[in-house]
């Protein structure tokens, strides 16, 4: 598949079908990865595949976290069960994390490569008949996320994503056409 094909057929992918992903599509979606740009070649990126435990132990995390906007007790538990068994049940979930560092400015490039590292891994997926979605939030910082990804205290989360086979076919998102953003500078 040509790279412009897969950039065409990419989707955030929030259903799919109950296949797991297997470790050899993990192991080239990550391989694509680690081959993402880096400045200094710091490879700043570490990449955790959450296996059912994991993903429930997140999913409880994430689940507590909605569960603390209700009111009533057994609501809000019922709730972190749902959301921890939603995640237990995806066939495939990766949490990408970048190492700490004190300087602003790498600081910066390592979350810009451990990106670009992510757009490769949902790139790689399309060329595997997979999809993913990339996930964001405060839950990243959350601290029984971190200790359900079993994170070092010298990493931050930067993203998870999920994967698998998408159980249906998701239409484009409409975007504006690139001459809106661009400025043909003489
Ligand atoms: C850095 C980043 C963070 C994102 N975080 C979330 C998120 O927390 N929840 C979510 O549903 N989608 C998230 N997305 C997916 C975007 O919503 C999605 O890419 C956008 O709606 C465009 O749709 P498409 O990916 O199908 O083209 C995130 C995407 C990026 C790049």
């Amino acid at each position: 598949m040509h790279t412009t094909d897969a950039i065409n057929a990419r989707r955030s992918v929030k259903r799919f079908t109950a296949t797991d992903v297997s470790r050899e599509q993990f192991e080239s979606m990550l391989a694509a990865a680690t081959l993402a740009p880096n400045h200094k070649l710091n490879q700043p990126w570490r990449f955790y595949v959450l296996g059912p435990d994991a993903r429930y132990a997140y999913g409880l995390a994430l689940g507590a976290r909605k569960a603390k906007k209700i009111e009533d007790a057994a609501a809000g538990a019922a709730l972190r069960e749902t959301v921890g068994q939603e995640h237990r049940s995806l066939p495939g979930m990766l949490a990408v994390a970048v190492v700490n560092t004190e300087n602003p400015e790498t600081r910066e490039e390592d979350y810009a490569a451990a990106m670009m590292a992510i757009q490769n891994i949902s790139l790689t997926a399309v060329t595997l008949g997979l999809g993913t979605h990339i996930k964001t939030g405060a839950i990243m910082n959350d601290p029984a996320a971190r200790a359900a990804v079993g994170l070092p205290d010298d990493q931050r989360i930067i993203a998870v994503v999920n994967v698998g086979t998408p159980s249906e076919e998701v239409p484009p998102k409409k975007r504006e056409p690139a001459t809106a953003f661009t400025t043909w500078v003489p």
